[in-house]
């Protein structure tokens, strides 16, 4: 099977459903690709699961481009997106546009994920222009959280719903060829599903988005936090590893690892006269 492009992810809006899943690094990627995932997003929701911070605004660009490097070696078909992380585009449209080139020449990513609506547009458009394919970030945008006030539904008010609405169209007009809308109420997703051409996907926004995306830990079971109302969790894959953990180590204690098929054949050398 051949890479996935920008242009097919967009082409399976109204024809398929486009399942899409975050990644960390080449394991994940690797895991992910094979399980015949389109699209694979490195989220910087990785400073959350992968390097224990408690929100994303820490995860630095360089922290970005070693995860997305890896993950880029991991991956054969899905087309793969970068979360630009807080800080590596809100400062400057220059700035933003040379951070957002360096994922695809230095990390090897298809394109990248910024957070924001309208406002977003301009430079959005800017990238687009210069080829740099964007996935679009409205409703609950982590990256501002502390203007948010927490990781709370959006969109409940006539006015915030109409802004999101004027969000995803200003996004889809400026050039991003899907979005993801995050934790908004259901009939707000599929009125923003119904009104743009390009690929809607949901996390936390109901079934009737054309995609849905979660989080890798979340979904097996890997994350330490207890996960939001939204995330259907696949595997109990912590309870799995502590499994195998205590195994071996009671093994070792024990001298029971390493058994005779984990040993080599004796050299059966004589070093003595
Ligand atoms: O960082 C992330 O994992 C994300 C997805 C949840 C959309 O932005």
């Amino acid at each position: 099977m051949k890479h996935w492009t920008v242009e097919q992810i967009r082409s399976t809006k109204g024809n398929e459903k486009l399942p899409c899943v975050t990644v960390t690094d080449y394991v994940t990627a690797r895991l992910a690709d094979q399980a015949g995932f389109p699209l694979l997003l490195v989220g910087d929701s990785l400073g959350m699961t992968t390097l224990g911070f408690s929100t994303t605004l820490p995860v630095t660009l360089e922290m970005m481009l070693h995860h997305t490097a890896a993950a880029a070696r991991g991956v054969n078909t899905a087309l793969l997106i970068a979360d630009m992380p807080f800080n590596s585009y809100q400062a400057s449209p220059d700035d933003a546009l040379y951070n957002a080139a360096r994922f695809l020449q230095e990390a090897k990513a298809d394109g990248v994920k910024i957070e924001g609506g309208a406002f977003r547009a301009p430079l959005v458009q800017r990238m687009t222009q210069n080829g740099i394919p964007v996935l679009g970030h409205i409703g609950l945008t982590p990256q501002s959280i502390n203007q948010l006030g927490g990781y709370k539904v959006q969109g409940k008010t006539a006015a915030a719903y109409a802004q999101l609405l004027d969000d995803a169209r200003a996004l889809e007009q400026a050039g991003a060829f899907a979005i993801v809308v995050e934790c908004v109420p259901p009939d707000l997703a599929q009125e923003i599903t119904q009104t743009l051409t390009i690929p809607v996907i949901g996390i936390g926004a109901g079934p009737a988005c054309d995609g849905q995306v979660l989080v890798f830990h979340d979904l097996i079971g890997f994350s330490d936090t207890q996960p939001a109302k939204f995330v259907k969790t696949y595997a109990n894959t912590s309870e799995l590893v502590q499994h195998a953990l205590r195994a071996y180590r009671d093994d070792v204690l024990k001298g029971a690892y390493p058994a005779p098929e984990h040993t080599y054949k004796p050299a059966n050398i004589n070093l003595k006269p």
